[in-house]
This record gives structure tokens, C-alpha cells and sequence, in this order.
């Protein structure tokens, strides 16, 4: 080999194996192959030479060049290896960490706590829960209940109308028509959810909640229905000593009609007397509505205001507090 072209070959060997970067490596191909490149210039200079010596000197230089691009080659390959291991490497993850901690553990709301224990409670003396829209006819909502139009008391649901001749349901009692006219006595239902009234204060929210209760049979009585309620109200009150009082009442759906008050123990004595839910036999009219004879058939229903439930078992007196997304406040009734 001529010097020169020995030199020019250990030259390139040691950038080569220096090189940490494809783009330097690049630039070393360059250097010696490109236009001007060290060894682009030593296959030029073979014009130069004697003819005679031209074929030997010829094919040490292209012995050069090849074994340079497969040096530049697999320098490549190296490097390109080495930076995926440290890519890997960089990403790596951990997964047995521990997680970061979270100081607030999630809970439910105390309304959902609230219904969970009113259906619960039902649900053990036989109630089936069952769903009704929140978006009524007029038809549901009222004229089946017997409440016609004009009738004084539609006066007192405070209705939002919706297009169409629609409406949110000011009370939970449709569903029981839309049950009775699906299925046949006996019935036992309860139906939760969520009713609108447009009145807001400190005890009324437009949006609330109401458990309905309906039973259908053929000797429902009032007798059933105070012991079914008493027993309700001191389970879920926990507590065998509440004072519980039933008071006439009017609702056109039920005849006769109750409102059921409750009187609870507090450190200061005893509570004034506070209204719960309401409750009557179902009217005769409404039977005939859905299509069942009130001579075979008889039955009692109940509505009864969730949140006032759980403003009386949490000791909560301002009803807005369910809604305004507190978590401080939320979080505090257990999970
Ligand atoms: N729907 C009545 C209300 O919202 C409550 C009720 C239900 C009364 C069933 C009697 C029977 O005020």
C-alpha cells in the first residue's frame, strides 16, 4: 500500500470509530468521499500515475473505499443501537412505585347516601324500585292523578313547561300510573328520582328529590299503611322513640289523604313538629283512569322529600348545601 493511501486509511479508521453521531459520521463521509473528499482526490490523482502502476495502486484505493463505507456502516448501526438503549433506558418505568397519595378520598353524595338507605329500607318489606321520566305529558303528571286543568292544586306544583306540550314532572306520583297501566295488582313499587318545582330558598330547591311508594291489592288498608310508614321512619331515623302523627291532608290522587309529621329527639329537647311525606289511599278515580276496578282492587301510596330526610338525619339546615358542589361539605357523610 502507498503511504499515502495508508495514511488516509488509518485517518479514517480513527474518526470513524470517534464518531458518537450519525451527523458527525456524516460529515466524515463527506470529508473522504464527497466531491473533494480525501478519497474521491486519490482516485483522481491515478491519472497521474504510470500507466503500468495505475491497476495495482487503482484497486488498493477501491480496497479503501470499500471497507471505509462499510466501516461508515456499521459505526452507524453501532451508534443508532446505542441511542435506542438509551431512549429505553431514559423511558423506563418503574411500574412497582408506590402511586402519589391523594388526600381526598372520594365519597358519595349524601343524597345518593340518603336514597340508597330509603330504597334499601322498602326494598326488604318488598318494594320493587322502579323508573319514570322526568319529562311528562300533562296527561301523567296531572289529568290521570285527577288533578284537571284549572284544578286549585295544580296551583301549588309551581310547573316548568317545556315545548311541546311537555313538562318536568313536579312529583314522582306519574309513575305511578304509567306502572299500573303496564302491569297488573298486585303492586308493590317504590319509584325515586328527581322532581322540578320553580321555588328556591332556603327549604325548596327546582330541583329536588321524592320517593314514591304505591301498593295495590286487594285489601290494601290504611291500618298497612301507618304500620308500613312508622316502621320506615324508625329505621331509617335509627331510632325507636320518634313521635309520629298523621294529619288530614288533601291530595286529589288519594282520598282519604294524610301528611305524615315527625317529631325527633335533640340535645335541646324535643323538635318541632316537622312534616315528611305524604300519603292517602289511592283514589277510586285514579283506578278507574288506568283501566282497574276499585271494587276488586285497593291500594295506598306515599310521597316523601329526600332531602328533607336527609336535612333531619344529618342535622343540615340549609337545603342549598346539597347542590352547590362543597367538597369540603359533601365529603363529610361517610362513603
Ligand atoms: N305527590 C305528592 C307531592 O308531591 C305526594 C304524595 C304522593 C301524596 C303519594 C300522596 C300520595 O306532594
Amino acid at each position: 500500500m502507498a503511504p499515502d493511501i495508508d495514511k488516509i486509511y488509518q485517518q479514517a479508521m480513527v474518526s470513524i470509530d470517534s464518531a458518537v453521531s450519525s451527523e458527525e459520521l456524516e460529515k466524515i463521509r463527506i470529508e473522504y468521499l464527497g466531491k473533494k473528499g480525501k478519497i474521491t482526490n486519490l482516485l483522481k490523482s491515478l491519472g497521474v500515475l504510470p500507466p503500468e502502476q495505475r491497476p495495482l495502486v487503482g484497486k488498493e484505493i477501491n480496497a479503501l473505499k470499500k471497507d471505509f463505507i462499510q466501516s461508515v456502516e456499521s459505526r452507524l448501526n453501532f451508534i443508532q443501537e446505542e441511542s435506542l438503549k438509551e431512549k429505553i433506558q431514559a423511558e423506563d418505568l418503574d411500574v412497582s412505585l408506590p402511586g402519589r397519595h391523594f388526600s381526598r378520598v372520594g365519597s358519595a353524595h349524601p343524597i345518593t347516601l340518603t336514597l340508597e338507605r330509603i330504597q334499601s329500607i322498602f326494598r326488604n318489606a318488598g318494594f320493587l324500585p322502579v323508573s319514570g321520566p322526568e319529562i311528562e305529558t300533562d296527561y301523567y303528571n296531572f289529568e290521570a292523578l285527577n288533578i284537571p286543568a284549572h284544578h286549585p292544586a295544580r296551583a301549588m306544583h309551581d310547573t316548568f313547561y317545556v315545548d311541546g306540550g311537555y313538562l318536568l314532572r313536579t312529583h314522582t306520583s306519574p309513575v305511578q300510573i304509567r306502572w299500573m297501566e303496564k302491569t297488573s295488582p298486585p303492586i308493590r313499587i317504590i319509584a325515586p328520582g328527581r322532581v322540578y318545582r320553580c321555588d328556591y330558598d332556603q327549604t325548596h330547591s327546582p330541583m329536588f328529590h321524592q320517593v314514591e311508594g304505591l301498593l295495590l291489592d286487594e285489601d290494601a288498608s290504611m291500618s298497612q299503611l301507618k304500620g308500613l310508614l312508622d316502621n320506615f321512619l324508625k329505621s331509617f331515623f335509627k331510632r325507636d322513640d320518634i313521635k309520629i302523627r298523621y294529619r288530614p291532608s288533601y291530595f286529589p290522587f288519594t282520598e282519604p289523604s294524610m301528611e305524615v309529621d315527625i317529631q325527633l329527639k335533640s340535645s335541646h329537647g324535643l323538635t318541632d313538629w316537622l312534616e315528611v311525606m305524604g300519603c292517602g289511599m289511592v283514589n277510586p278515580v285514579v283506578l278507574t283512569n288506568v283501566g282497574i276496578d276499585p271494587e276488586e282492587f285497593t291500594g295506598f301510596a306515599f310521597g316523601l322529600g329526600v332531602e328533607r330526610l336527609a336535612m333531619l338525619y344529618y342535622g343540615i339546615s340549609d337545603l342549598r348545601q346539597f347542590f352547590v358542589n362543597d367538597m369540603e361539605f359533601i365529603g363529610q357523610f361517610g362513603s
